[in-house]
């Protein structure tokens, strides 16, 4: 009797957990749309085994459908550039082979290659289509917003004013959005930046990856 109790708790644990989206935002610079395997503005095409598609990755595209993902993944949000590998689909492939109950992964690509942090403040066309995203990614289905992977920074290591205002305009943003999306303890993962000129430090302090 405790056994088939379990055996039916189990069960519906498993139909709960499928039943839910977990919703990832991805954002951030080229390295978040995906350069990999673009040599002079073509991809090659190629698809690594951990970008593989899986009927359980979902892509929020840019007419706001939900669709299979599938690599370049940002090509048509960031469709001013050719895209190629990006971190979305090895990150997604990744929890979906740790958790096996995990059910759905939703994410939603709202990258854009070549931006300042300043870009991403409240009211700005990436800050506003970020927003407007990640509500449309909650609001049509069973969904759950787990966290928005962050990579970004190369720009702003440039100047020195751009890279001592960094921190205070993250914190910023990642302030305005959480209140924006209604999330107020919304996990943010963010790449420490591997590349950039002359203040990278200074950025990467900002982050408190110093
Ligand atoms: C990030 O993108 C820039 C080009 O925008 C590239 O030069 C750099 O190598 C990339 N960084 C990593 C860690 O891939
Ligand atoms: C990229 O373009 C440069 C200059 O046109 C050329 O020398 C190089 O061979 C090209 N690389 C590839 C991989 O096509
Ligand atoms: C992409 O390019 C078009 C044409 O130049 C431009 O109107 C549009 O604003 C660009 N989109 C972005 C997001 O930069
Ligand atoms: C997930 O597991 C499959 C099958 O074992 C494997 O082919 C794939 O490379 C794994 N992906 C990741 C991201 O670990
Ligand atoms: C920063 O680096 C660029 C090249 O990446 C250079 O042209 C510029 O003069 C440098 N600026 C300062 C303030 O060091």
């Amino acid at each position: 009797m405790a056994l088939l109790m379990i055996m039916v708790l189990s069960y519906f644990t498993a139909i709960a957990n499928s039943q839910v989206k977990n919703i990832f935002l991805l954002a951030g610079q080229s390295n978040m749309s995906g350069l990999g395997g673009v040599v002079n503005n073509t991809w090659d095409g190629i698809v690594p085994p951990e970008c593989s598609p899986n009927p359980a990755i979902l892509k929020l595209d840019a007419k706001l459908q939900w669709v299979e993902a599938t690599e370049p993944l940002h090509a048509d949000i960031d469709a001013n550039v050719t895209c190629g590998i990006g971190p979305g689909m090895p990150f997604a492939n990744s929890l979906l082979n740790k958790t096996s109950l995990l059910g759905e992964v939703g994410l939603v690509p709202c990258a854009m290659a070549g931006n300042r942090i300043s870009q991403w403040q409240k009211g700005t066309f990436l800050y506003n289509q970020l927003v407007m995203r990640a509500k449309a990614a909650t609001v049509q289905e069973c969904g759950v917003t787990r966290a928005m992977l962050w990579y970004q920074g190369e720009s702003d290591t440039t100047l020195l004013s751009n890279a001592n205002a960094y921190k205070g305009k993250m914190q910023q943003f990642f302030t305005d959005l959480r209140s924006d999306v209604g999330i107020p303890d919304l996990l943010i993962i963010q790449v420490a930046l591997a590349s950039g000129t002359n203040f990278t430090d200074i950025v990467r302090e900002g982050f408190g990856v110093a």
